[in-house]
């Protein structure tokens, strides 16, 4: 069994993967192409529906105990802790953009367009900022005690998509991650 800060790091590396879909297919938007829509909402339906409601609160709990253990910490770690409301937010906003593609409303593509790019970046700088200057230090700092908190923190779930059982809504994003991962 990996270390929580390992798991941590092993999950920012899947939600990497999926901004990466994110990112390719709306490559094909931008150039008025016709990108796979099933994906694209897929991956941001996903990405709201289980890290947003799990890694997030999760997340939450270890910056607050890291805090504690350093207080200098604080600053940046509220700094995280912000991003994760606004990360929810732009999702939910981005989301919205693109149902209402599919479902024909007449979207600016450049708005759309503009929606994803602003998620995407933030999201990714917030990964990074977590992987650089929080994972370490929780691996340093927080005690057996803390971890406990943290896996408390949301109740037990499944993850639909990259768990052992995948919801059937989540199947076809599934075998996309596989194709690609061995394609790698
Ligand atoms: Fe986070
Ligand atoms: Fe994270």
């Amino acid at each position: 069994m990996s270390d929580p800060a390992t798991l941590w790091h092993a999950e920012h590396a899947n939600l990497a993967r999926l901004l990466d879909i994110l990112e390719k297919e709306m490559a094909a938007f931008n150039a008025g192409e016709q990108p796979n829509y099933d994906l694209l909402l897929d991956v941001v339906h996903y990405l709201q529906h289980y890290p947003d409601q799990v890694h997030h609160p999760k997340e939450d709990v270890a910056f607050a105990r890291l805090v504690k253990r350093d207080p200098r910490m604080k600053p940046q770690i509220d700094r995280l802790t912000q991003e994760h409301r606004v990360i929810g937010i732009a999702g939910g906003v981005l989301l919205k953009h693109l149902e209402e593609v599919l479902a024909g409303t007449v979207e600016p593509r450049s708005v759309v367009e503009a929606a994803a790019a602003t998620y995407l970046a933030y999201y990714r700088g917030h990964l990074a900022a977590e992987d650089r200057e929080v994972v370490p230090r929780a691996a340093e700092l927080l005690t057996a005690a803390d971890w406990a908190a943290v896996a408390k923190a949301v109740p037990a779930r499944p993850d639909p998509l990259l768990g052992e059982h995948v919801e059937s809504h989540y199947r076809k994003l599934r075998r996309h991650i596989e194709l690609e991962s061995q394609s790698d």
